[in-house]
């Protein structure tokens, strides 16, 4: 038996929806096909996400991108066997629309609901590589609202090994893009500016780095970052590429050595990254580098599918179901987890 999975990613700025086929037993799921909406030229002109603006947007989006997954998939929305909608965490307004929308539809085709973590969704997204990961690995988790050291024995079997302490390493390139005068989102675009920029031109610290633990702190990054640009006054427009190219270079290397000791530490010779920052070229080098010398195998999602979307969010819906770690319901009066 197979079942075809609805998902619906809307927990921030990125409408997503997708269609996947499980098969009740072994095998991955099956990435049928998936729709994405993103809002960047919207919040562009604000510098950032406007929650508000944002919620509006995935209402105009939802429906339309469903039937366009539905069509190229030759599927109809009566064969669908469960929606999934992202619960959380991330924009409450946001969160709402997909999850009303999921469970409005499910409340027509009386089938049943389920609601995932968002994280869970980057973390399972690399399953939708064509050469997926085996468990047990050890992941690292880099989006905008989280930096996670994991290590993963299988679905819902998670324990994390380190954490940030104050922001996220997606944080730490937005935030010091914007002290920069870049414009949103940040961290593409300071890593693009990067590439024509030395690395070498100014020492920032590398926090927690020696700590002996597998904890992150990224506040004193942006702190330095923001003294460097006010020290260099007029003179930034001309040294930009260099001070982002620093900075990068100062949260890729945190975050591929604490990935190493996190590998050490459990023994594992598989990794898999995920979430936005996941997309960032320096890290993929340097830590498929540092890898490939202690033979360990790294994963990641295709590049785009690195930030938000829905096919991540069916993918581990079709997970959770088929690994009897979850039951979707016919609960529709549903509710979000922003946090
Ligand atoms: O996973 P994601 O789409 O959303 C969250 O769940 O947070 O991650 C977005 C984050 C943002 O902070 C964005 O600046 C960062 O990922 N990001 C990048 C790159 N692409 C996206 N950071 C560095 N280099 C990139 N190429
Ligand atoms: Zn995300």
């Amino acid at each position: 038996m197979s079942l075809l999975i609805l998902g619906i990613e809307s927990s921030c700025d990125e409408t997503g929806v997708a269609l996947v086929r499980a098969d009740a037993g072994k095998g991955v799921p099956v990435l049928l096909s998936h729709a994405l909406h993103s809002q960047i030229e919207m919040h562009r002109a604000y510098g950032g996400v406007v929650p508000e603006l944002a919620s509006r947007d995935h209402i105009r989006r939802v429906l339309p991108l469903t039937e366009k997954v539905l069509a190229d998939s030759g599927a109809t929305l009566e064969q669908v066997d469960v929606v999934a909608f992202t619960r959380g965490p991330g924009l409450a307004g946001a969160l709402l629309v997909g999850a009303g929308a999921a469970c409005a539809m499910a409340a027509a085709l009386d089938k049943p609901v389920l609601g995932v973590h968002h994280l869970e969704g980057h973390l399972l997204s690399p399953f939708l590589s064509e050469d997926p990961p085996e468990f047990p690995f050890v992941a690292l988790l880099v989006s905008g609202g989280h930096t996670q050291l994991m290590r993963v024995d299988g679905v819902g079997q998670y324990a994390i090994l380190g954490e940030t302490i104050d922001d996220a390493a997606g944080e730490a390139f937005d935030k010091s893009a914007k002290l920069m005068g870049l414009p949103y989102p940040g961290g593409p675009v300071l890593s693009r500016l990067a590439e024509g920029g030395d690395a070498k031109a100014f020492k920032l610290p590398r926090p927690l780095l020696h700590s002996g633990d597998l904890d992150f702190s990224f506040a004193g990054l942006k702190t330095a970052v923001l003294t460097q640009a006010k020290k260099l006054g007029e003179e930034l427009e001309a040294r930009k590429a260099d001070l982002a190219a620093s900075t990068q270079a100062a949260i890729v290397e945190v975050l591929v050595k604490k990935t190493l000791a996190a590998l050490q530490q459990t023994g594992m010779k598989r990794v898999v990254v995920a979430g936005g920052v996941g997309a960032n070229r320096l890290l993929r080098e340097q830590l498929d580098a540092a890898c490939a010398q202690r033979k360990i195998r790294v994963h990641y999602p295709e590049l785009h599918l690195c930030t938000d979307n829905g096919a991540m969010i069916a993918m581990a819906a079709a997970m959770r179901l088929q690994a009897g770690r979850e039951q979707a319901n016919k609960e529709y009066a549903f509710d979000v987890k922003p946090r």
